[in-house]
Protein backbone atom coordinates (compact mmCIF):
# COMPACT_ATOMS: atom_id res chain seq x y z
CA UNK A 1 0.00 0.00 0.00
CA UNK A 2 1.11 3.54 -0.65
CA UNK A 3 2.46 5.35 2.36
CA UNK A 4 -0.50 8.48 3.16
CA UNK A 5 1.89 11.21 3.96
CA UNK A 6 3.15 11.84 0.41
CA UNK A 7 0.45 10.32 -0.91
CA UNK A 8 -0.77 13.63 -2.79
CA UNK A 9 2.82 14.12 -4.09
CA UNK A 10 2.62 10.48 -5.86
CA UNK A 11 -1.04 11.22 -7.13
CA UNK A 12 -0.26 13.98 -8.44
CA UNK A 13 3.40 12.85 -9.99
CA UNK A 14 1.20 10.53 -12.00
CA UNK A 15 -1.17 13.15 -12.85
CA UNK A 16 0.85 15.10 -14.36
CA UNK A 17 3.55 12.47 -15.78
CA UNK A 18 0.33 10.34 -17.88
CA UNK A 19 -1.54 13.79 -18.82
CA UNK A 20 -4.48 13.90 -16.32
CA UNK A 21 -3.57 17.64 -14.39
CA UNK A 22 -0.78 20.03 -15.59
CA UNK A 23 0.07 23.72 -13.93
CA UNK A 24 -1.83 26.17 -16.09
CA UNK A 25 0.22 28.29 -18.76
CA UNK A 26 3.67 26.31 -17.29
CA UNK A 27 5.39 28.08 -20.07
CA UNK A 28 4.93 31.69 -18.27
CA UNK A 29 5.40 30.63 -14.95
CA UNK A 30 1.80 28.96 -13.48
CA UNK A 31 -0.68 31.30 -11.46
CA UNK A 32 -1.78 28.65 -8.07
CA UNK A 33 -5.08 28.20 -8.55
CA UNK A 34 -5.57 27.18 -12.21
CA UNK A 35 -4.85 24.12 -13.99
CA UNK A 36 -5.55 22.28 -17.35
CA UNK A 37 -6.75 19.36 -17.35
CA UNK A 38 -4.90 16.87 -19.76
CA UNK A 39 -6.14 14.36 -22.31
CA UNK A 40 -6.62 11.53 -19.62
CA UNK A 41 -8.03 14.56 -17.05
CA UNK A 42 -10.41 16.01 -19.20
CA UNK A 43 -11.78 12.73 -20.52
CA UNK A 44 -11.83 11.61 -16.72
CA UNK A 45 -13.34 14.79 -16.03
CA UNK A 46 -16.70 14.20 -18.40
CA UNK A 47 -17.28 10.29 -17.45
CA UNK A 48 -17.34 12.30 -13.67
CA UNK A 49 -19.98 14.76 -14.83
CA UNK A 50 -21.92 12.55 -17.31
CA UNK A 51 -22.00 9.83 -13.73
CA UNK A 52 -23.32 12.58 -11.78
CA UNK A 53 -26.14 13.60 -14.76
CA UNK A 54 -26.88 9.83 -14.82
CA UNK A 55 -28.25 10.73 -11.40
CA UNK A 56 -29.59 13.90 -11.94
CA UNK A 57 -30.88 14.91 -14.87
CA UNK A 58 -31.71 10.95 -16.35
CA UNK A 59 -32.77 9.35 -12.59
CA UNK A 60 -33.95 12.51 -10.74
CA UNK A 61 -35.76 14.15 -13.86
CA UNK A 62 -33.76 17.49 -13.46
CA UNK A 63 -33.10 19.38 -16.50
CA UNK A 64 -29.79 20.78 -17.39
CA UNK A 65 -29.63 24.59 -18.33
CA UNK A 66 -26.53 26.66 -19.30
CA UNK A 67 -25.72 30.36 -18.33
CA UNK A 68 -22.97 32.61 -18.89
CA UNK A 69 -20.21 32.39 -16.35
CA UNK A 70 -20.12 36.37 -16.52
CA UNK A 71 -22.92 38.23 -14.62
CA UNK A 72 -24.30 41.81 -14.22
CA UNK A 73 -23.92 43.36 -11.27
CA UNK A 74 -27.58 43.54 -9.95
CA UNK A 75 -27.49 39.51 -9.65
CA UNK A 76 -24.76 39.74 -6.82
CA UNK A 77 -26.01 42.69 -5.09
CA UNK A 78 -29.35 40.65 -4.67
CA UNK A 79 -27.55 37.29 -3.76
CA UNK A 80 -25.69 39.56 -1.25
CA UNK A 81 -22.00 38.29 -2.81
CA UNK A 82 -20.88 41.51 -3.27
CA UNK A 83 -21.36 42.58 0.40
CA UNK A 84 -20.83 39.41 1.99
CA UNK A 85 -18.33 36.55 -0.38
CA UNK A 86 -15.35 37.70 1.75
CA UNK A 87 -12.51 35.57 3.25
CA UNK A 88 -10.90 37.26 6.69
CA UNK A 89 -7.03 37.55 4.99
CA UNK A 90 -4.22 39.01 7.04
CA UNK A 91 -0.91 40.55 5.14
CA UNK A 92 2.45 39.08 6.88
CA UNK A 93 4.76 42.56 8.16
CA UNK A 94 7.56 40.95 7.54
CA UNK A 95 7.15 38.91 4.43
CA UNK A 96 4.15 40.57 2.31
CA UNK A 97 2.59 37.70 1.66
CA UNK A 98 -1.44 37.82 1.99
CA UNK A 99 -3.08 34.79 3.81
CA UNK A 100 -5.93 33.44 4.54
CA UNK A 101 -6.58 34.37 8.62
CA UNK A 102 -8.89 31.41 9.58
CA UNK A 103 -6.57 29.18 7.74
CA UNK A 104 -3.64 29.89 9.62
CA UNK A 105 -5.08 29.46 12.81
CA UNK A 106 -6.42 26.55 12.07
CA UNK A 107 -3.73 24.79 11.30
CA UNK A 108 -2.07 25.73 14.61
CA UNK A 109 -5.09 23.67 16.67
CA UNK A 110 -7.87 26.61 16.86
CA UNK A 111 -10.90 24.75 15.92
CA UNK A 112 -13.93 26.38 14.04
CA UNK A 113 -11.60 29.61 13.39
CA UNK A 114 -13.84 30.62 10.22
CA UNK A 115 -16.74 31.71 12.64
CA UNK A 116 -14.35 33.74 14.51
CA UNK A 117 -15.24 37.41 14.74
CA UNK A 118 -11.89 39.78 12.84
CA UNK A 119 -10.55 40.71 16.00
CA UNK A 120 -11.09 37.92 17.87
CA UNK A 121 -9.52 35.94 14.90
CA UNK A 122 -6.57 38.49 14.84
CA UNK A 123 -5.54 38.04 18.68
CA UNK A 124 -5.12 34.10 18.02
CA UNK A 125 -2.82 35.06 14.96
CA UNK A 126 -0.53 37.09 17.69
CA UNK A 127 1.92 34.93 17.86
CA UNK A 128 1.71 32.20 14.98
CA UNK A 129 3.98 32.41 12.54
CA UNK A 130 3.75 32.96 8.81
CA UNK A 131 3.84 29.76 6.92
CA UNK A 132 5.88 31.67 4.47
CA UNK A 133 8.75 33.44 6.38
CA UNK A 134 8.32 32.00 9.84
CA UNK A 135 8.30 35.28 11.96
CA UNK A 136 5.10 35.93 14.51
CA UNK A 137 2.06 37.66 12.34
CA UNK A 138 2.14 40.21 15.54
CA UNK A 139 -0.33 42.82 15.15
CA UNK A 140 -1.26 42.13 11.50
CA UNK A 141 -4.91 43.13 11.10
CA UNK A 142 -7.28 40.77 9.78
CA UNK A 143 -9.68 42.25 7.10
CA UNK A 144 -12.58 41.28 4.61
CA UNK A 145 -11.87 40.71 1.13
CA UNK A 146 -13.84 40.09 -1.12
CA UNK A 147 -13.81 36.60 -3.02
CA UNK A 148 -15.21 37.65 -6.38
CA UNK A 149 -13.62 38.76 -9.98
CA UNK A 150 -14.92 41.77 -10.66
CA UNK A 151 -14.86 42.37 -14.88
CA UNK A 152 -16.66 45.34 -16.92
CA UNK A 153 -19.35 44.58 -19.60
CA UNK A 154 -18.63 46.50 -22.97
CA UNK A 155 -16.47 49.33 -23.28
CA UNK A 156 -15.55 52.65 -21.49
CA UNK A 157 -16.58 50.54 -18.36
CA UNK A 158 -20.18 51.51 -18.47
CA UNK A 159 -21.48 48.59 -16.56
CA UNK A 160 -19.79 46.61 -13.88
CA UNK A 161 -19.48 42.38 -14.00
CA UNK A 162 -18.85 39.62 -11.73
CA UNK A 163 -17.50 36.35 -12.80
CA UNK A 164 -20.06 34.05 -11.35
CA UNK A 165 -18.39 32.87 -7.94
CA UNK A 166 -21.32 29.81 -8.13
CA UNK A 167 -23.56 28.24 -10.69
CA UNK A 168 -26.66 28.53 -8.67
CA UNK A 169 -27.33 32.23 -9.35
CA UNK A 170 -28.26 31.64 -12.97
CA UNK A 171 -30.89 29.32 -11.97
CA UNK A 172 -32.80 31.59 -9.24
CA UNK A 173 -32.64 34.29 -12.07
CA UNK A 174 -34.50 31.76 -14.94
CA UNK A 175 -36.70 30.73 -11.95
CA UNK A 176 -40.05 32.41 -14.09
CA UNK A 177 -39.14 30.85 -16.91
CA UNK A 178 -38.52 27.11 -15.36
CA UNK A 179 -41.61 27.20 -13.60
CA UNK A 180 -43.55 28.21 -17.08
CA UNK A 181 -41.20 24.91 -18.44
CA UNK A 182 -42.45 22.47 -15.75
CA UNK A 183 -45.70 24.06 -16.32
CA UNK A 184 -46.15 25.73 -13.10
CA UNK A 185 -46.22 23.07 -10.83
CA UNK A 186 -44.08 21.75 -7.59
CA UNK A 187 -41.63 20.67 -7.09
CA UNK A 188 -39.20 20.94 -9.88
CA UNK A 189 -35.51 21.11 -10.22
CA UNK A 190 -32.94 22.44 -12.65
CA UNK A 191 -29.13 21.85 -12.20
CA UNK A 192 -25.88 23.44 -13.75
CA UNK A 193 -22.57 21.99 -14.34
CA UNK A 194 -19.86 24.51 -15.31
CA UNK A 195 -17.33 26.97 -14.57
CA UNK A 196 -17.10 29.26 -11.28
CA UNK A 197 -14.63 31.58 -10.37
CA UNK A 198 -13.23 32.62 -6.02
CA UNK A 199 -10.22 34.78 -6.20
CA UNK A 200 -8.96 32.82 -3.28
CA UNK A 201 -6.47 34.17 -1.02
CA UNK A 202 -3.55 31.74 -1.09
CA UNK A 203 -4.57 28.25 -2.66
CA UNK A 204 -2.04 26.19 -1.71
CA UNK A 205 -3.77 22.86 -2.12
CA UNK A 206 -3.37 21.60 -5.31
CA UNK A 207 -6.57 21.09 -7.25
CA UNK A 208 -8.78 21.49 -3.78
CA UNK A 209 -8.74 25.04 -3.98
CA UNK A 210 -8.80 26.60 -7.32
CA UNK A 211 -9.55 30.32 -8.64
CA UNK A 212 -11.33 28.70 -11.41
CA UNK A 213 -13.29 25.58 -10.71
CA UNK A 214 -16.11 23.45 -11.86
CA UNK A 215 -19.31 22.91 -10.22
CA UNK A 216 -22.12 20.85 -10.96
CA UNK A 217 -25.15 21.86 -8.39
CA UNK A 218 -29.04 21.03 -8.24
CA UNK A 219 -31.57 23.75 -6.84
CA UNK A 220 -34.69 21.76 -5.97
CA UNK A 221 -38.13 24.01 -5.35
CA UNK A 222 -40.33 22.30 -3.37
CA UNK A 223 -43.39 23.47 -1.31
CA UNK A 224 -42.48 25.22 2.14
CA UNK A 225 -44.74 23.13 3.82
CA UNK A 226 -44.17 19.68 1.42
CA UNK A 227 -40.73 18.61 2.07
CA UNK A 228 -41.58 14.59 1.65
CA UNK A 229 -39.35 13.47 -1.16
CA UNK A 230 -41.83 11.74 -3.70
CA UNK A 231 -39.56 9.28 -4.45
CA UNK A 232 -37.82 9.07 -0.22
CA UNK A 233 -38.45 4.93 -0.35
CA UNK A 234 -35.44 5.08 -2.75
CA UNK A 235 -33.24 5.61 -0.13
CA UNK A 236 -35.14 5.25 2.95
CA UNK A 237 -33.44 1.96 3.92
CA UNK A 238 -29.98 3.53 2.50
CA UNK A 239 -27.83 4.18 5.63
CA UNK A 240 -24.89 7.50 5.77
CA UNK A 241 -22.00 7.99 8.24
CA UNK A 242 -23.58 11.16 9.80
CA UNK A 243 -21.43 13.84 11.89
CA UNK A 244 -24.30 15.17 13.63
CA UNK A 245 -23.81 18.30 15.48
CA UNK A 246 -25.01 17.04 18.73
CA UNK A 247 -21.76 14.18 17.98
CA UNK A 248 -19.35 17.01 16.63
CA UNK A 249 -20.09 19.15 20.11
CA UNK A 250 -19.66 15.98 22.24
CA UNK A 251 -16.21 14.69 19.75
CA UNK A 252 -17.66 11.34 18.92
CA UNK A 253 -17.34 9.89 16.08
CA UNK A 254 -20.10 9.74 13.26
CA UNK A 255 -22.58 6.88 13.44
CA UNK A 256 -24.26 4.73 10.00
CA UNK A 257 -27.95 5.27 10.50
CA UNK A 258 -30.22 4.69 7.86
CA UNK A 259 -32.05 8.24 5.95
CA UNK A 260 -36.02 7.13 7.67
CA UNK A 261 -34.13 6.83 11.29
CA UNK A 262 -32.57 9.91 10.27
CA UNK A 263 -35.96 12.02 9.59
CA UNK A 264 -38.05 10.44 12.10
CA UNK A 265 -35.30 11.32 14.67
CA UNK A 266 -34.86 14.86 13.60
CA UNK A 267 -31.22 14.71 13.19
CA UNK A 268 -31.54 15.55 9.23
CA UNK A 269 -34.51 18.12 8.97
CA UNK A 270 -36.35 16.61 5.95
CA UNK A 271 -36.67 14.17 3.34
CA UNK A 272 -35.26 16.44 0.74
CA UNK A 273 -32.30 16.79 2.54
CA UNK A 274 -31.62 13.09 3.85
CA UNK A 275 -32.59 11.74 0.15
CA UNK A 276 -29.96 14.15 -1.33
CA UNK A 277 -27.27 12.74 1.43
CA UNK A 278 -27.69 9.22 0.17
CA UNK A 279 -27.81 10.01 -3.62
CA UNK A 280 -24.06 11.88 -2.92
CA UNK A 281 -23.09 8.75 -0.66
CA UNK A 282 -23.31 6.42 -3.97
CA UNK A 283 -22.51 9.12 -6.47
CA UNK A 284 -19.27 9.47 -4.29
CA UNK A 285 -18.64 6.03 -3.97
CA UNK A 286 -19.25 5.73 -7.52
CA UNK A 287 -16.47 7.64 -8.47
CA UNK A 288 -13.96 5.72 -6.42
CA UNK A 289 -14.19 7.47 -3.13
CA UNK A 290 -13.09 4.70 -0.39
CA UNK A 291 -16.94 4.64 2.01
CA UNK A 292 -14.57 4.43 5.08
CA UNK A 293 -13.37 7.93 4.62
CA UNK A 294 -16.96 9.38 3.65
CA UNK A 295 -18.99 11.44 6.15
CA UNK A 296 -21.54 13.72 5.79
CA UNK A 297 -20.90 16.19 8.62
CA UNK A 298 -24.29 18.74 9.96
CA UNK A 299 -22.74 22.44 10.04
CA UNK A 300 -22.75 23.83 13.47
CA UNK A 301 -25.43 26.28 13.91
CA UNK A 302 -22.98 29.28 13.98
CA UNK A 303 -20.95 27.47 10.94
CA UNK A 304 -24.68 27.60 9.19
CA UNK A 305 -26.13 30.47 7.34
CA UNK A 306 -28.81 32.43 9.02
CA UNK A 307 -31.21 31.61 6.21
CA UNK A 308 -30.57 27.99 5.78
CA UNK A 309 -32.85 25.33 7.54
CA UNK A 310 -29.99 22.72 7.35
CA UNK A 311 -26.98 22.06 6.25
CA UNK A 312 -24.38 18.91 5.66
CA UNK A 313 -21.06 18.50 4.31
CA UNK A 314 -20.06 15.69 2.44
CA UNK A 315 -16.54 15.19 3.37
CA UNK A 316 -13.98 12.83 2.35
CA UNK A 317 -10.76 11.87 3.86
CA UNK A 318 -7.78 12.88 1.87
CA UNK A 319 -3.94 11.83 3.54
CA UNK A 320 -2.39 15.33 2.44
CA UNK A 321 -5.35 17.44 3.21
CA UNK A 322 -7.34 15.51 5.93
CA UNK A 323 -11.21 15.80 5.94
CA UNK A 324 -11.85 18.02 2.64
CA UNK A 325 -15.47 18.93 2.39
CA UNK A 326 -16.74 17.58 -1.35
CA UNK A 327 -20.27 18.40 -1.59
CA UNK A 328 -22.68 20.35 0.16
CA UNK A 329 -26.34 20.19 0.83
CA UNK A 330 -28.58 22.87 2.29
CA UNK A 331 -32.30 23.72 3.00
CA UNK A 332 -31.79 27.35 1.36
CA UNK A 333 -36.03 27.90 2.65
CA UNK A 334 -37.20 30.57 0.78
CA UNK A 335 -33.91 33.30 1.03
CA UNK A 336 -32.56 33.16 -2.48
CA UNK A 337 -35.96 33.85 -4.55
CA UNK A 338 -37.20 36.45 -2.05
CA UNK A 339 -33.89 38.49 -2.08
CA UNK A 340 -34.06 38.34 -6.17
CA UNK A 341 -37.98 38.80 -6.39
CA UNK A 342 -37.35 41.99 -3.87
CA UNK A 343 -34.27 43.21 -5.77
CA UNK A 344 -36.07 42.35 -9.71
CA UNK A 345 -39.79 43.10 -8.79
CA UNK A 346 -40.58 39.62 -10.48
CA UNK A 347 -42.69 37.31 -8.94
CA UNK A 348 -41.01 34.42 -7.64
CA UNK A 349 -43.98 32.42 -6.41
CA UNK A 350 -46.32 29.67 -7.36
CA UNK A 351 -49.86 29.76 -7.22
CA UNK A 352 -51.01 26.16 -5.61
CA UNK A 353 -54.61 25.59 -6.38
CA UNK A 354 -56.96 24.03 -3.53
CA UNK A 355 -58.41 20.85 -4.44
CA UNK A 356 -61.56 22.55 -4.00
CA UNK A 357 -62.35 26.55 -4.04
CA UNK A 358 -62.43 28.21 -0.86
CA UNK A 359 -65.15 31.02 0.13
CA UNK A 360 -63.41 34.02 2.43
CA UNK A 361 -64.23 37.03 3.23
CA UNK A 362 -62.12 39.68 2.28
CA UNK A 363 -61.98 43.08 3.36
CA UNK A 364 -61.80 45.76 0.05
CA UNK A 365 -61.10 49.42 0.94
CA UNK A 366 -62.79 51.72 -1.62
CA UNK A 367 -61.81 55.41 -1.84
CA UNK A 368 -64.04 58.15 -2.15
CA UNK A 369 -63.26 59.60 -5.60
CA UNK A 370 -65.88 62.38 -4.99
CA UNK A 371 -63.13 63.83 -2.90
CA UNK A 372 -60.08 62.35 -3.34
CA UNK A 373 -60.12 63.05 -7.18
CA UNK A 374 -60.05 67.37 -6.61
CA UNK A 375 -58.13 67.09 -3.54
CA UNK A 376 -55.06 65.10 -5.26
CA UNK A 377 -55.72 65.46 -9.04
CA UNK A 378 -52.95 63.79 -10.57
CA UNK A 379 -51.82 61.92 -7.82
CA UNK A 380 -54.98 60.73 -6.65
CA UNK A 381 -54.89 57.42 -8.87
CA UNK A 382 -52.04 56.31 -6.90
CA UNK A 383 -53.55 57.36 -3.39
CA UNK A 384 -56.29 55.41 -4.12
CA UNK A 385 -54.29 52.70 -4.87
CA UNK A 386 -52.04 52.99 -2.07
CA UNK A 387 -54.99 53.40 0.29
CA UNK A 388 -56.31 49.70 -1.32
CA UNK A 389 -53.47 47.99 0.26
CA UNK A 390 -53.14 49.64 3.39
CA UNK A 391 -53.74 49.05 7.01
CA UNK A 392 -55.81 51.43 8.39
CA UNK A 393 -56.62 52.67 11.97
CA UNK A 394 -60.13 54.06 12.76
CA UNK A 395 -58.93 57.42 12.15
CA UNK A 396 -57.85 56.95 9.13
CA UNK A 397 -54.78 55.24 7.00
CA UNK A 398 -51.02 56.68 6.58
CA UNK A 399 -49.66 55.61 3.08
CA UNK A 400 -46.96 56.93 1.12
CA UNK A 401 -47.00 58.09 -2.58
CA UNK A 402 -43.71 58.95 -4.39
CA UNK A 403 -41.86 58.66 -1.41
CA UNK A 404 -44.96 61.58 0.49
CA UNK A 405 -46.28 59.96 3.25
CA UNK A 406 -50.60 61.36 3.00
CA UNK A 407 -52.90 60.99 5.63
CA UNK A 408 -56.46 60.25 4.66
CA UNK A 409 -59.07 60.34 7.09
CA UNK A 410 -61.72 57.89 7.36
CA UNK A 411 -64.66 59.65 5.81
CA UNK A 412 -62.80 59.70 2.83
CA UNK A 413 -63.31 55.91 1.77
CA UNK A 414 -65.61 52.75 3.44
CA UNK A 415 -63.97 49.64 4.62
CA UNK A 416 -65.98 47.06 3.05
CA UNK A 417 -66.13 43.40 3.66
CA UNK A 418 -66.94 40.71 0.98
CA UNK A 419 -67.19 37.15 0.31
CA UNK A 420 -65.14 35.79 -2.71
CA UNK A 421 -64.14 33.14 -4.35
CA UNK A 422 -60.41 31.74 -3.61
CA UNK A 423 -59.02 28.92 -6.13
CA UNK A 424 -55.74 28.57 -4.57
CA UNK A 425 -52.48 30.43 -3.04
CA UNK A 426 -49.35 32.18 -4.12
CA UNK A 427 -46.64 30.46 -2.77
CA UNK A 428 -42.63 30.70 -2.56
CA UNK A 429 -40.61 27.94 -3.08
CA UNK A 430 -38.12 26.93 -0.62
CA UNK A 431 -34.62 25.76 -2.43
CA UNK A 432 -32.90 22.42 -1.41
CA UNK A 433 -29.60 22.65 -2.85
CA UNK A 434 -26.80 19.59 -3.18
CA UNK A 435 -23.84 21.59 -4.93
CA UNK A 436 -21.03 19.57 -5.52
CA UNK A 437 -17.03 20.50 -6.54
CA UNK A 438 -16.47 18.19 -9.53
CA UNK A 439 -12.31 19.42 -9.23
CA UNK A 440 -12.34 18.06 -5.89
CA UNK A 441 -14.20 14.46 -6.59
CA UNK A 442 -11.67 13.93 -9.52
CA UNK A 443 -8.50 14.32 -6.84
CA UNK A 444 -9.86 12.11 -4.04
CA UNK A 445 -10.90 9.17 -6.69
CA UNK A 446 -7.53 9.85 -7.50
CA UNK A 447 -5.59 9.67 -4.35
CA UNK A 448 -8.10 6.97 -3.10
CA UNK A 449 -7.71 4.93 -6.37
CA UNK A 450 -4.16 4.89 -6.02
CA UNK A 451 -2.31 2.21 -4.90
CA UNK A 452 1.49 0.04 -5.21
CA UNK A 453 2.45 -3.18 -4.96
CA UNK A 454 5.31 -5.20 -5.65
CA UNK A 455 4.67 -7.68 -8.46
CA UNK A 456 7.67 -9.72 -9.99
CA UNK A 457 10.21 -7.66 -7.85
CA UNK A 458 8.99 -4.42 -9.68
CA UNK A 459 6.79 -1.60 -8.04
CA UNK A 460 3.47 -1.53 -9.82
CA UNK A 461 1.42 1.84 -9.67
CA UNK A 462 -1.72 1.41 -10.65
CA UNK A 463 -4.90 3.72 -10.20
CA UNK A 464 -8.64 1.40 -9.39
CA UNK A 465 -10.80 4.26 -10.84
CA UNK A 466 -13.77 2.38 -11.54
CA UNK A 467 -14.86 1.74 -15.24
CA UNK A 468 -17.46 4.30 -15.61
CA UNK A 469 -14.51 7.25 -14.75
CA UNK A 470 -11.49 6.06 -15.89
CA UNK A 471 -10.43 7.72 -18.92
CA UNK A 472 -9.21 4.94 -21.22
CA UNK A 473 -11.68 2.02 -20.68
CA UNK A 474 -10.05 -0.62 -22.41
CA UNK A 475 -6.27 -1.50 -23.74
CA UNK A 476 -5.92 -3.41 -26.76
CA UNK A 477 -2.48 -5.09 -27.92
CA UNK A 478 -1.00 -7.12 -30.39
CA UNK A 479 1.68 -9.55 -28.54
CA UNK A 480 3.89 -8.97 -31.29
CA UNK A 481 3.19 -6.27 -34.36
CA UNK A 482 3.36 -7.78 -37.02
CA UNK A 483 1.90 -11.30 -38.78
CA UNK A 484 -1.84 -9.74 -38.90
CA UNK A 485 -2.01 -9.84 -35.35
CA UNK A 486 -1.21 -5.42 -35.68
CA UNK A 487 -3.89 -5.39 -38.29
CA UNK A 488 -6.41 -7.06 -36.11
CA UNK A 489 -5.81 -5.21 -33.12
CA UNK A 490 -6.34 -2.24 -34.85
CA UNK A 491 -9.69 -3.15 -36.13
CA UNK A 492 -11.01 -4.63 -32.64
CA UNK A 493 -9.67 -0.60 -31.26
CA UNK A 494 -12.32 0.66 -34.11
CA UNK A 495 -15.21 -1.54 -33.95
CA UNK A 496 -14.89 -0.51 -29.34
CA UNK A 497 -14.60 3.25 -30.23
CA UNK A 498 -17.85 2.42 -32.70
CA UNK A 499 -19.66 0.84 -30.02
CA UNK A 500 -18.27 3.75 -27.56
CA UNK A 501 -16.09 2.04 -25.48
CA UNK A 502 -12.98 4.33 -25.36
CA UNK A 503 -10.11 2.04 -26.68
CA UNK A 504 -6.37 2.76 -27.01
CA UNK A 505 -4.35 0.43 -29.00
CA UNK A 506 -0.49 -0.14 -28.15
CA UNK A 507 2.33 -2.25 -29.65
CA UNK A 508 4.88 -0.04 -28.24
CA UNK A 509 7.75 -2.53 -25.77
CA UNK A 510 7.46 -5.87 -23.98
CA UNK A 511 4.05 -7.18 -22.94
CA UNK A 512 4.29 -6.54 -19.02
CA UNK A 513 5.46 -2.40 -19.45
CA UNK A 514 2.41 -2.24 -22.04
CA UNK A 515 0.06 -3.48 -19.01
CA UNK A 516 1.94 -1.19 -16.46
CA UNK A 517 1.32 1.64 -18.48
CA UNK A 518 -2.47 1.37 -18.63
CA UNK A 519 -2.63 0.31 -15.17
CA UNK A 520 -1.13 3.43 -13.99
CA UNK A 521 -3.53 5.32 -16.05
CA UNK A 522 -6.71 3.13 -14.23
CA UNK A 523 -7.29 1.27 -17.48
CA UNK A 524 -9.69 -1.44 -16.36
CA UNK A 525 -9.62 -3.87 -18.99
CA UNK A 526 -7.09 -4.65 -21.73
CA UNK A 527 -7.18 -6.79 -24.61
CA UNK A 528 -4.65 -9.13 -25.99
CA UNK A 529 -4.47 -10.42 -29.49
CA UNK A 530 -2.17 -13.47 -29.85
CA UNK A 531 -1.20 -16.48 -32.27
CA UNK A 532 -4.26 -18.40 -30.68
CA UNK A 533 -6.29 -15.65 -32.17
CA UNK A 534 -5.39 -16.72 -36.01
CA UNK A 535 -6.64 -20.13 -34.89
CA UNK A 536 -9.44 -19.36 -33.39
CA UNK A 537 -11.11 -15.77 -33.48
CA UNK A 538 -10.66 -15.26 -29.81
CA UNK A 539 -8.32 -12.84 -28.11
CA UNK A 540 -7.35 -12.75 -23.67
CA UNK A 541 -9.18 -9.66 -21.82
CA UNK A 542 -7.33 -9.34 -18.33
CA UNK A 543 -8.92 -7.20 -15.50
CA UNK A 544 -6.88 -4.66 -13.95
CA UNK A 545 -7.39 -5.35 -10.06
CA UNK A 546 -7.16 -9.11 -9.83
CA UNK A 547 -4.84 -9.37 -13.55
CA UNK A 548 -7.12 -12.33 -13.90
CA UNK A 549 -7.15 -13.09 -17.89
CA UNK A 550 -10.04 -14.92 -19.80
CA UNK A 551 -10.56 -16.12 -23.39
CA UNK A 552 -13.29 -14.23 -25.49
CA UNK A 553 -14.68 -14.71 -28.91
CA UNK A 554 -13.62 -11.19 -30.47
CA UNK A 555 -17.52 -11.31 -31.69
CA UNK A 556 -18.91 -10.94 -28.63
CA UNK A 557 -16.15 -8.74 -27.19
CA UNK A 558 -18.11 -5.72 -27.80
CA UNK A 559 -20.86 -6.52 -25.04
CA UNK A 560 -19.02 -8.27 -22.65
CA UNK A 561 -17.12 -5.12 -22.36
CA UNK A 562 -19.54 -2.60 -22.41
CA UNK A 563 -21.62 -5.49 -19.48
CA UNK A 564 -18.37 -4.79 -17.34
CA UNK A 565 -18.12 -1.39 -17.56
CA UNK A 566 -21.41 -0.54 -16.76
CA UNK A 567 -21.30 -3.32 -13.59
CA UNK A 568 -24.04 -5.57 -15.08
CA UNK A 569 -21.21 -8.56 -15.41
CA UNK A 570 -18.03 -8.70 -12.91
CA UNK A 571 -15.12 -10.53 -14.35
CA UNK A 572 -15.61 -13.05 -11.48
CA UNK A 573 -18.46 -13.85 -13.52
CA UNK A 574 -17.34 -13.79 -16.66
CA UNK A 575 -14.66 -16.47 -15.45
CA UNK A 576 -16.94 -18.69 -13.75
N1 LIG B 1 -24.05 27.21 -4.24
C1 LIG B 1 -23.45 26.77 -3.04
C2 LIG B 1 -21.99 26.76 -3.08
O1 LIG B 1 -21.36 27.22 -4.01
P1 LIG B 1 -19.90 26.07 -1.68
O2 LIG B 1 -19.81 25.20 -0.45
O3 LIG B 1 -19.28 27.42 -1.60
O4 LIG B 1 -21.45 26.16 -1.99
C3 LIG B 1 -19.79 24.02 -3.29
O5 LIG B 1 -19.30 25.28 -2.91
C4 LIG B 1 -18.65 23.09 -3.65
O6 LIG B 1 -17.82 23.72 -4.63
C5 LIG B 1 -17.72 22.79 -2.48
O7 LIG B 1 -18.22 21.74 -1.69
C6 LIG B 1 -16.44 22.42 -3.20
O8 LIG B 1 -16.46 21.06 -3.60
C7 LIG B 1 -16.48 23.29 -4.44
N2 LIG B 1 -15.58 24.46 -4.27
C8 LIG B 1 -15.84 25.59 -3.60
N3 LIG B 1 -14.78 26.42 -3.65
C9 LIG B 1 -13.82 25.79 -4.36
C10 LIG B 1 -12.49 26.12 -4.78
N4 LIG B 1 -11.94 27.30 -4.48
N5 LIG B 1 -11.81 25.22 -5.52
C11 LIG B 1 -12.35 24.02 -5.85
N6 LIG B 1 -13.61 23.66 -5.49
C12 LIG B 1 -14.33 24.53 -4.76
Amino acid sequence: MAETSDIYEKVMEVARRRGFVWPSSEIYGSIAGFIDYGPLGAMMKRNVENLWRSFYVFQEGYYEIECPTVGNEAIFVASGHVKEFADKMVQCPHCGEYLRADHIAEENGIENAGTLPAEALQAALYELPCPSCKEPLGEAGVFAFNLMFQTTIGPGSQRKGYLRPETAQGIFTDFARLLRFYRDKLPFGAVQIGKSYRNEISPRQGMIRLREFSQAEAEIFVHPDRKDHPAFHRYADYTAPLLTIARQLDGREPAAITMRAAVDEGLIANEYVAYYIALTHRILTAIGVDPAKLRFRQHLIDERAHYAADCWDAEVYSGRFGWVEIVGIADRTNYDLRSHAGHSGTSMTVFIPYDEPKRVVKRRIVADMGVLGPRYRGKAKAVADALANSDPGEDGARVTVDGEEVFISADLYQVREEEVEVRGEEVMPHVIEPSYGIDRMIYVALEHSYAEEEVEGEIRKVLRLPPAVAPVQAAVFPLMSRDGLDTIAQTITERLTQCRILAQYDDSGAIGRRYRRQDEIGTPFAVTVDYDTLEDNTVTVRDRDSMEQVRIPIERLPQVLSALISGATTFRELRA
